[in-house]
């Protein structure tokens, strides 16, 4: 059954919300067979898939094609999907992507900061996560967020500005466990948390992180339940191997 905005929302305090990222349509279809809540097309896309240092150079157009992708290959969990850097700098701007996100499958959207765009896009029929904490989009100084009492009191009253302008839903990245709790207890929509410890109403990983299928830096808050990079290249010296043997392909893979 597909997964509503509704239900995620009737799941604060009561079930934990699972959520893991997704980009093509392999790994959006097993991950819907696996059972996840949601699947979001996260801007995590242009280090993990396309290799870029940084979330930054993501377009709308790569956006698009991904959320088409996965929005193929699942049937019933919630899609999410983030609108790129600077996609979402004004109003008019910021609906206009959204709507293109959703015309390619997505459910809702995904972005960071921002609770006035927020609005807006809410108030324009367009369901929002909203994402603070460690925001790639902005940050620069890639460490846990909120660890004094002033910038704690800062995403704290940004997290009630996030509920006030109607997402539905919030990803803590990056944030003590403690303040994690703080703003879970505060605001009456669910929180969905990455490196915020375990009082959140949910969870998210980037999937290359937890298969093992990304190394360029493997954050504390990452568990590897896969270890899909050494399987990949087994296979594939298996097969040079094999090919080289001439061992590959047997009479069974042979037309006759
Ligand atoms: O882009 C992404 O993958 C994300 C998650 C880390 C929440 O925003």
């Amino acid at each position: 059954m597909k997964t509503t905005i509704s239900k995620i929302k009737s799941m604060k305090g009561k079930e934990k919300i699972t959520m893991l990222t997704a980009y093509d349509y392999s790994t959006a279809k097993y991950t819907d067979e696996a059972g996840i809540d949601i699947i979001l097309i996260g801007d995590s896309l242009g280090m993990v898939v396309l290799g870029y240092d940084s979330t930054l150079s993501v377009t709308m157009d790569d956006m698009i094609r991904h959320t088409g992708a996965v929005s193929r290959g699942a049937s019933n969990a919630l899609i999410v999907a983030d609108l790129s850097a600077g996609s979402y700098d004004d109003n008019e701007t910021a609906a206009l992507n959204a709507e293109s996100l959703i015309k390619s499958g997505a459910d809702c959207v995904k972005i960071e900061n921002k609770p006035e765009i927020a609005k807006f896009l809410v108030e324009n029929n367009i369901e929002v996560m909203g994402h603070i904490g460690l925001t790639p989009q902005t940050v620069t100084d890639f460490k846990v967020q909120g660890k004094d009492e002033e910038t704690a009191a800062k995403l704290i009253k940004l997290a009630k500005e996030c509920e006030a302008a109607g997402c539905f839903s919030l990803v803590l990245e990056c944030v003590p466990m403690q303040l994690a709790k703080k703003i879970t207890e505060s605001i009456s929509i669910p929180t969905i948390g990455i490196g915020a410890g375990t009082y959140c109403d949910g969870q998210v990983l980037v999937v290359n992180d937890m298969l093992g299928l990304y190394d360029k830096f493997s954050p504390k808050f990452v568990k590897k339940y896969a270890h899909l990079a050494e399987d990949m290249k087994k296979a594939f010296e298996n097969y040079i191997r094999e090919v080289r043997g001439g061992k590959f392909p047997e009479d069974k893979h042979s037309f006759h």
